[in-house]
């Protein structure tokens, strides 16, 4: 079976709130999924939630709740949350599955038996809110530690790690001849910089069961289980080989799948996560593989992170952007077009509701909301709906934006994409203008002419419906209900210029995106 693209976003801790930042992130890789499947490529799309640890274990007994009782009732809320996003996943892992308990077991085994896990004591400072012990390095000018960091108090304790070292100079070697590996290239220059400049320590990978009891056993010493990143970053093999792909499931000894031929997905090709998790992304995860005989994701792809009126988001101070009631206010595709269209990946970005409304208004009602109506309000109103014969005037158009949007999609490059798409609906707008088809229509003479017009137009506003369709879920499918064609087409090969046939009767017109008052 022939291997299919594989996309993943970072897992959410489930104990937090689902935010403008977890959103982005999520549309990010769905947008990506969705343009790999119009390219006719198989997808499988990956995201879920990071359930184990302290924190959670703490907040269920705050709550008199088991922990699994506490994760089931918020995995309902990230799930309802991800379904009005209107997510394209292919799957959803959660940690506490036991498809992914069984695979974390089995490469903590490969790795043991293989002789990469040491015990040791360690006594230091401890950060019981991040639940890590802390160095030098994130002590402040005064001694002092962050308030970040909440309570910090001295422990000692034994622990399993999980040798790094040793796989430095092959990491950094590896991120060299892979200029792809990390993107983009400023965050890929980052972790070369530390791999070059910094000792890389070895990682502690297990709590004591005494003292963390939610997590997953350590298959061979019962009185540990695994910290939590060993076992978050686990979720992106996990799942694959649970269905047996055989690039994971055969090194590692796991049973093969029931289903039969496995789908083959692994290694990753993309990885979306933000900047603040992006070492233990491009340095931890591909030294595990490689430490347990198994590929490496062929990217890290690193967003930025949003503010909101140029502070930090907090729920505390109550800075936040819910994605929740800006979808129920202003409908999915106009949230899902201000992320994507507001910022390049890798950027860190700024929500104002002033910039958000000013993007509403003026890219997509007054730009592309605005040339399909009075399109095809002209069409119904002068030529009763009916497409007039094939005029090829702003084929060259149609035909640039379509090989633009292909070529920035395959680079990811989704906000260029979308410029792209833009600019095919300022040209049309602006051919209204000049062709001025209610002027036209009043002159028995011009009928000809009018019909070219007609044509063009119409065949534009059915090709952004195309060309938009890996970004907006409603609108592209209203785009054609309103031309009175079937089903959206999967491809964007169906953006060719010329398929809209001549004699077919158009829909109802209707506004895509109506004008608010005192949003
Ligand atoms: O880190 N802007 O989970 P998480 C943009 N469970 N992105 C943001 C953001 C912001 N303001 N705030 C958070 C974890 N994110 C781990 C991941 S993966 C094996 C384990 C992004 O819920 C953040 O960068 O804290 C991360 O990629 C994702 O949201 C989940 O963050
Ligand atoms: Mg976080």
């Amino acid at each position: 079976m022939s291997k299919r693209f594989y996309i993943t976003t970072a897992i959410d801790y489930v104990n937090g709130e689902p935010h403008l930042g977890h959103a982005y992130e999520k549309i990010v890789a769905d947008v990506i999924a969705r343009s790999r499947r119009a390219a006719g490529q198989e997808t499988f799309f990956l995201t879920g939630l990071d359930e184990h640890g302290q924190k959670v274990q703490q907040a269920a007994q705050a709550e008199g709740k088991t922990p699994q009782a506490y994760c089931d009732e918020l995995a309902e809320v990230w799930q309802r949350f991800i379904a009005k996003l209107g997510l394209s996943n292919d799957d959803f892992v959660r940690t506490t599955q036991p498809r992914h308990q069984r695979f974390v077991q089995a490469i903590l085994s490969k790795l043991h038996a293989g002789g990469q896990l040491y015990k040791e004591v360690y006594r230091g400072s401890y950060s019981t809110k991040e639940e890590t012990f802390l160095t030098a390095k994130d002590r402040r000018p005064d001694g002092s530690f962050d308030p970040i960091f909440g309570e910090v108090i001295e422990l000692e304790e034994e622990n399993y790690y999980f040798k790094l070292g040793a796989y430095q100079r092959w990491l950094a070697e590896h991120i060299e001849r892979n200029p792809s590996f990390i993107q983009p290239a400023h965050r890929r220059n980052e972790i070369l910089g530390f791999l070059k400049n910094d000792v890389l320590e070895d990682l502690c990978i297990t709590r004591p069961a005494s003292r963390l009891s939610w997590g997953i056993p350590l298959p061979f010493d019962p009185d540990y289980v695994t910290y939590v990143w060993f076992d978050a970053l686990s979720n992106y093999a996990s799942i694959p080989a649970s269905f047996g792909d055989p690039a994971l499931a055969g090194p590692l000894g796991l049973p093969p799948s029931a289903s039969q031929p496995a789908p083959s997905l692994w290694p990753a090709d993309i990885h979306v996560v933000g900047k603040d998790i992006i070492r233990f992304h491009s340095v931890f995860w591909p030294i595990m593989l490689k430490a347990a005989g198994l590929l490496l994701p062929l990217q890290v792809l690193v967003h930025g992170w949003w503010q909101k009126d140029g502070q930090k988001m907090s729920k505390s101070t109550g800075n936040v952007v819910d994605p929740v009631r800006v979808i129920d206010d202003w409908g999915v595709d106009a949230f899902r077009y201000y992320v994507l269209r507001e910022l390049d990946i890798g950027q860190d970005g700024n929500w104002t509701h002033a910039g958000f409304k000013s993007r509403y208004s003026a890219e997509l009602a007054n730009g592309l909301g605005n040339l399909v109506n009075r399109s095809l309000s002209m069409l119904k109103r002068y030529r009763e709906g009916v497409v007039p014969p094939v005029s090829t005037e702003l084929a060259a158009d149609g035909e640039r934006a379509l090989t633009e949007t292909r070529a920035h999609l395959s680079q990811n490059h989704l906000q260029a994409a979308l410029q792209s798409i833009w600019s095919l609906v300022a040209r049309a707008n602006q051919y209204v203008d000049h062709t001025a088809p209610f002027k036209l229509a009043k002159d028995p003479a011009q009928g000809r002419r009018l019909d070219e017009v007609l044509y063009n137009l119409t065949e534009v506003c059915r090709i952004l419906a195309v060309l938009l369709s890996p970004f907006l879920l409603e609108t592209p499918a209203k785009i054609y209900s309103q031309l009175g064609l079937g089903a959206l087409p999967g491809n964007l090969s169906a953006a060719t210029w010329g398929r809209l046939p001549p004699g077919h009767r158009i829909g109802t017109p209707a506004p895509l995106f109506p004008r608010k008052e005192g949003c």
